[in-house]
């Protein structure tokens, strides 16, 4: 008998990077982060020393890094690029879709599965550190004294964080009621009923079909990406018959994981801004020797709150 591999914490973001995205917010970027947020970042690297050393935190799928790889070519810079992140991350599948970012996805050095509290490199090593909603998730207690080892004197340590007032905010509090919702209609309790046998394929439809009729008008007067996922999977279901839908079993399974692990990764993300909601969350970085020397707010387009940042140095 083989045993499923042990749940990780960061399990619900493998199973997001696994899907090809190549930022946490594919709804806003279909590409990489760009306007404001990519010229906070240019500011960043211009100030870097020839070649410059660089630590993106909690890389995900490497948007930031490939900022700073695509810096490097456009200014014929040296940047060694290492980039960091605690889940098994997939940049190949960004490769693998967009060839034309297969050069500067080649110049970064990825470090899948490793938590930053658990990452190693030699001390006073990096000449700039940064994160882009990412080092948020971290124990900060553990990660910032790391942190101020790594960095060379002088060296800064860049932040664009999660704002508790941003836009983003208001989106995740509105997707939270929508799955707060779908739980009042028992759409997880309904599929994982389904698939242990425990529900017959009649009432699966009848289940089903109530939970599309509940949430249509909603997603008709707002489109969410949340219930048109839904709608678009039960509309499927409604088209197989009994033997299709016994073959589509890997894939309702597929359907329930991503429902489970998008509200996991929620749940993450709401956790985080309750954290950065206190003033001093950057207390440690402080401790750990780094002075504070600049901080202010982000807006994309020149209106969407999309984050607050910080800048830290290395005395
Ligand atoms: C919101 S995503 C941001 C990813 C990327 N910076 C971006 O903007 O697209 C947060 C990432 O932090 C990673 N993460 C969470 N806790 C971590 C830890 N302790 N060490 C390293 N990575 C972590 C998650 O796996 C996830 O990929």
């Amino acid at each position: 008998m083989t045993n499923s591999p042990a749940q990780r914490p960061t399990d619900h973001w493998s199973d997001y990077w696994a899907r090809g995205s190549l930022t946490s917010l594919p709804d806003d970027f279909s590409g990489n982060y760009d306007g404001e947020i990519a010229a906070f970042w240019a500011e960043r690297f211009k100030s870097l020393p020839e070649p410059a050393r660089i630590l993106d935190i909690c890389t995900g799928n490497g948007a930031l890094a490939l900022l700073a790889a695509d810096h490097a070519i456009s200014q014929s810079r040296t940047f060694e690029i290492t980039a960091v992140d605690a889940a098994r991350i997939r940049p190949d599948l960004i490769a693998e879709g967009r060839p034309d970012l297969a050069n500067a996805l080649g110049r970064i050095r990825f470090v899948p599965d490793t938590p930053m509290e658990a990452f190693q490199a030699p001390a006073a090593h990096f000449d700039l550190a940064m994160s882009q909603y990412g080092i948020e998730y971290c124990d900060q207690a553990a990660v910032a004294p790391i942190i101020a080892g790594l960095l060379k004197p002088g060296a800064e340590l860049a932040l664009l964080c999660h704002a508790s007032s941003s836009d983003m905010l208001k989106t995740m509090q509105g997707e939270l009621a929508e799955y707060q919702r779908l739980d009042a209609l028992g759409l997880v309790r309904t599929l994982r009923a389904w698939l242990k046998d425990q529900l017959d394929s009649s009432r699966l439809r009848r289940q089903l079909a109530r939970v599309a009729q509940a949430i249509y008008p909603d997603y008709q007067a707002r489109r969410s990406p949340l219930f048109g996922f839904v709608l678009q999977a039960i509309n499927q279901i409604a088209r197989l018959d009994e033997r299709g839908l016994r073959q589509q079993h890997d894939q309702f399974k597929r359907f329930l994981v991503q429902l489970e692990s998008g509200r996991q990764r929620l749940d993450d993300m709401l956790r985080v801004n309750r954290l950065l909601e206190a003033d001093d969350w950057h207390q440690p970085y402080l401790d750990a020797g780094l002075e504070l020397v600049d901080q202010g707010d982000l807006f994309y387009r020149q209106q969407h709150h999309v984050g607050r940042w910080f800048v830290f140095c290395k005395a």
